[in-house]
C-alpha cells in the first residue's frame, strides 16, 4: 500500500480513454489498496486509476457511512432521475462546477476478488460513481462548464 501522486490537470493521462482488465489479480488489488489509501489520505470520496497515472478501468468510492467501493470496468447499466450538484476533483484543485448527473444508477463491474458484482445506488455515492467513471473516458468537471 502506496501514497500515489495524484496527476493534475491538463496531465494528458487524464484524457485517456482507459482499458479494460481481463481480471482483478493481486496486482490490482494492490492497486486498489494504494487508491483507497491516497484517496483517504487526501479526503477524497473517489478515484480513478489514471488519477495515479495508470490507463486501467479501476475506481474507488466512499460512500456516506465510509464504506469502501472497489470496482473494475464498472459501467452504467441504468439510471433514474437527475440532479445538479457541485462538484469538486482532486485532479482538478480549486475548480468548482455544477454538474447534472443520474440521482439513482446500477453499476456492473468486478469486485477486488474478481467476483461479477451489481452496485444499486442513489445519492451521493451515486454521483461519485457517475463522476469517476467519466474519468475512465478521460472525461473531467470542466467539460460539464456551460
Ligand atoms: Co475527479
Amino acid at each position: 500500500m502506496k501514497l500515489l501522486e495524484i496527476k493534475k490537470y491538463p496531465d494528458p493521462i487524464l484524457r485517456v480513454n482507459c482499458f479494460d482488465v481481463e481480471e482483478v489479480s493481486f496486482k490490482e488489488r494492490d492497486l486498489f489498496d494504494s487508491m483507497v489509501y491516497t484517496m483517504k489520505v487526501n479526503n477524497g470520496i473517489g478515484l480513478a486509476a489514471p488519477q495515479i497515472g495508470i490507463a486501467k478501468r479501476l475506481i474507488v468510492a466512499m460512500d456516506e457511512n465510509g464504506r469502501i467501493i472497489r470496482l473494475a470496468n464498472p459501467c452504467i447499466v441504468e439510471t433514474r432521475g437527475s440532479n445538479v450538484m457541485t462538484e469538486g476533483c482532486l485532479s482538478l484543485p480549486g475548480e468548482n462546477v455544477e454538474v447534472e448527473r443520474a440521482f439513482e444508477v446500477v453499476v456492473v463491474g468486478i469486485d477486488d476478488r474478481n467476483k461479477d458484482v451489481e452496485v444499486k445506488t442513489q445519492g451521493l455515492l451515486a454521483r461519485v460513481l457517475q463522476h469517476e467513471i467519466d474519468h475512465l473516458d478521460g472525461k473531467l468537471i470542466i467539460d460539464y462548464r456551460r
